[in-house]
């Protein structure tokens, strides 16, 4: 097997990123302003039960990791993820600025937070879980790319849609995804550095090829779940098909 250089492995598995996570339908309709309130509402509460469990994986990454500079970057990532607010920061835990988004499209907070998520967003939690778990430890940071590598523009790209598109949303809702486009910035780095740096054999890039495509899978299944649910039983026939269509 071929063992590609850094910035090859990196721009490959971009490729793999991009071929494997076509814009789903959800995404399609949040982007373009077309979901209601209520989709929203569904959208936002299953959401949730990722950024709610992100100590799952996350902990596993830090405590699968043996380089200690690596795991001080962890730790940071960590600290993020439960607040700030404990080293005197500006953001609470990423959780709370969920909860408060869900309160700005009138998800009262009690119901955020006991909330049942759907089977399909309940079995990716497992699946990302389980595929941190059983990857080399780089491997299990460098899944971190599909989400946090592209998080800055994925997170900017929510927010601009929400305030053009949904402008009943109050402006300090959008907190959790200013915190992200700010943060994930460095963390993306972080990710491509650890996967150019340590990801530097053919079975390892096969095994780092593999995750990304499992996690595209697990943010497809996620999507699924929510536009099976709460959107497809709203659209025609016709405007289903177009958009399933588009996804393809
Ligand atoms: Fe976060």
């Amino acid at each position: 097997m071929e063992v590609l250089a850094p910035e090859a492995l990196i721009d490959d598995l971009r490729g793999v990123l991009r071929g494997r996570y076509p814009v789903h339908p959800v995404r399609q309709l949040l982007l373009g302003g077309e979901l209601t309130r209520e989709q929203l509402q569904g959208w936002a509460k299953n959401q949730f039960h990722e950024f709610r469990n992100i100590h799952r994986f996350f902990g596993i990454r830090y405590q699968k990791c043996p380089i200690q500079a690596l795991r001080r970057m962890l730790l940071e990532n960590m600290v993020e993820e439960e607040g700030e607010d404990l080293f005197g920061g500006e953001y609470p835990s990423h959780a709370e600025l969920w909860t408060r988004f869900g309160e700005g499209l009138g998800i009262p907070r009690e119901e955020m937070q006991g909330y049942e998520p759907l089977p399909g967003i309940k079995a990716a939690l497992e699946m990302y879980v389980q595929l941190v778990q059983q990857s080399h430890w780089a491997v299990a940071i460098g899944t971190g790319l599909v989400f946090e590598g592209e998080g800055p523009k994925r997170m900017g790209e929510e927010r601009q849609a929400l305030e053009t598109n949904y402008p009943w949303i109050p402006s300090e809702a959008l907190a959790f995804f200013r915190a992200h486009e700010y943060h994930d910035e460095g963390h993306g780095d972080f990710i491509v550095e650890v996967i150019k740096e340590h990801i530097m054999d053919a079975g390892l890039q096969e095994e780092m090829r593999a995750a990304v495509r499992t996690r595209v899978d697990i943010m497809w299944l996620q999507n699924e779940s929510i536009y099976q649910a709460f959107v497809r039983p709203q659209l025609s026939p016709e405007a289903a098909g177009r958009l399933e269509a588009a996804a393809n």
